[in-house]
């Protein structure tokens, strides 16, 4: 069957199917960092017991303050079992995860830290077996990411070791820049020292399953392309609530705020995944081209009108889970006068033969109701009301909705009869839930991302025009707010769904925000 096989071939069609890595060698630079302890190293334990790491996978852990190889690797056992619950026979695999870590201690500026470096991996290439393959993972302050990049090109760490033999390959956290000129000026320098195809621009909503599962349930399924679009779509919403406040990164957040931190990166990543166009094959390129299609047909807010678009807000004290919680301007390390959004509730369109004009409603907050991500397709009202007076009253648009976390899984609305003599009609739910689905637990979005990163699919990660038009879509809100100051901030309390104002900004358009 020579046609099936040439069909399977995941080089071919680009499927994701279980491999395991070539050896290799990883790098991570903010090696005592939160992220570090409470999402890769819990992720690479995983992957380990998966047995999906590559035989002599050795990580080399960086940071500033001074520790030895035991001292890291005890304190990264700590990280392990704090972050994950493990059992007894997963504990075993502990001791065999820490031998596989080593720790340089310098300042991330020091030239000399990398010649130490590239020493250390050739030894690991020799003991371990590591093959010259390099991953190197850079979380650390977003400051930090030119200094890194160039000296790792001055030390000759960026090129292969062994051009077309090994591969030498580099992962950015997020975020990627703080504006658009902040953002071309990192991918230049960048790619002044790598070339595209090494770098690997993680998102970690991406990784996700259910995001995953969105691609997978429009394009694997025949039924659902026919009507997604303008002709049956009334509108779009895409929620992304948080219960969480800024806990402990005040300052962080007062830099960033809701719209760098989540809708330039995440939020934006899940629209354009619901409206690109299918791909002809499941290969980082071609999913990657058409993703940036969408960026390039979202049509621009200009500064000018960037109220009848948007509305921001910030939370002020309330009750969340029942404790009272403080406002966002008396959170340790932000300013009393603060004027960051925590809160950001859109509306766009994407100007294409698809979606044209069909609105895409979009919020995200902190300190909101619930912890909740979803997607909701909302589909057009039926022509003709035939049950008018049987219960009409009843009828309500059929609703598709992913939900991306918790409970992932999808579920449709649409109306039935009550049973009984009269004709009454409510709204029922058909529900698919993927924990009881398929049992096991999903990979979280890290492994997923780090095995895809050493496999060399980049499918799932950001590409540098990608990164570019997000930011030429949020700049010009962001330039209006800094020019407004308080000026157009609503306020909501915390534990609530967000300031009325976005309320009365959806109802206005004779549509409201789902009840999540
Ligand atoms: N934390 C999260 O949940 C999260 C989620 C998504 C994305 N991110 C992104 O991940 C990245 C890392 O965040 P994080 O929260 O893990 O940062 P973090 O906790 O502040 O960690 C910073 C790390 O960098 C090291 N470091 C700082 N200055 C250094 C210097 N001059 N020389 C050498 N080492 C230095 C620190 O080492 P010492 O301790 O020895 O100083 C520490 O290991 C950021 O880009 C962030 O935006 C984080």
């Amino acid at each position: 069957m020579p046609e099936t096989a040439e069909l399977l071939n995941p080089l071919r069609e680009g499927i994701r199917l279980r491999r395991t890595p070539d050896p290799c060698a990883m790098v991570i630079f903010g090696a005592s960092g939160d992220l570090t302890e409470r999402k890769l190293m819990p992720a690479l334990f995983y992957l380990l017991r998966e047995r999906m790491l590559p035989p002599g996978f050795s990580v080399m852990g960086c940071a500033r303050t001074h520790r030895t190889d035991d001292e890291f690797r005890q304190m990264m056992g700590e990280a392990v079992r704090k972050f994950l619950r493990l059992n007894s026979e997963s504990e075993a695999f502990v001791e065999g995860f820490e031998k596989g870590l080593y720790y340089l201690a310098d300042d991330f500026s020091n030239p000399k830290a990398y010649e130490q470096l590239r020493t250390t991996l050739d030894r690991l290439d020799q003991e371990k077996g590591t093959a010259g393959n390099r991953l190197f993972y850079l979380a650390t302050p977003p400051s930090f990411f030119p200094v890194i990049v160039k000296n790792l090109g001055a030390a000759g760490l960026a090129k292969p070791k062994e051009p077309g033999k090994t591969w030498t390959r580099i992962v950015l956290e997020k975020p990627f820049g703080r504006s658009l000129d902040s953002a071309r000026d990192l991918n230049q320098v960048v790619t002044g020292v790598f070339e595209e195809d090494q770098v690997y621009r993680i998102d970690h909503y991406l990784g996700k399953e259910t995001v995953q599962n969105l691609l997978v349930f429009r394009f694997a399924n025949g039924i659902f392309e026919p009507f997604w679009n303008r002709r049956y779509i009334d509108h779009v919403q895409i929620t992304v609530a948080e219960e969480l406040g800024v806990e402990n990164r005040g300052a962080y957040y007062e830099e960033a705020g809701l719209l760098r931190d989540m809708i330039q990166n995440h939020v934006l990543q899940l629209l354009s995944l619901v409206a690109m166009e299918p791909t002809a094959t499941f290969q980082a390129t071609a999913v990657r081209d058409e993703k940036a299609k969408v960026m390039r047909a979202l049509r621009p807010i200009r500064p000018e009108a960037v109220q009848d678009f948007v509305v921001r807000g910030q939370y002020a004290e309330g009750y969340v889970g029942g404790k009272k919680v403080p406002a966002y301007r008396t959170e340790p390390k932000v300013l009393p006068t603060s004027c960051t959004e925590t809160y950001a509730a859109f509306k766009f369109f994407i100007d294409n033969w698809r979606w044209a004009d069909v609105p895409f409603y979009l919020r995200s907050g902190k300190r909101l109701a619930k912890r909740v991500s979803e997607i909701s397709i909302q589909f057009r009202r039926v022509p003709h009301l035939l049950f008018r007076g049987a219960g009409a009253e009843g009828i309500e648009p059929n609703i598709l909705s992913i939900r991306i976390q918790p409970n992932e899984g999808i579920s449709l609305k649409f109306c039935a009869k009550l049973p009984g003599t009269t004709m009454q009609i409510r709204p029922v739910k058909m529900e698919f839930l993927y924990g009881e689905s398929f049992g096991a637990a999903p990979p979280t979005a890290y492994e997923t991302l780090l095995l895809d990163c050493m496999l060399g699919d980049a499918t799932l990660f950001n590409r540098a025009d990608a990164v570019d038009l997000s930011w030429e879509f949020v700049d010009p809100i962001l330039d209006r707010w800094k020019q407004d100051g308080t000026k157009g901030l609503a306020t909501y309390p915390a534990g609530s769904w967000g300031p009325k104002e976005a309320d009365d900004f959806i109802e206005r358009d004779g549509r409201e925000w789902r009840r999540l």
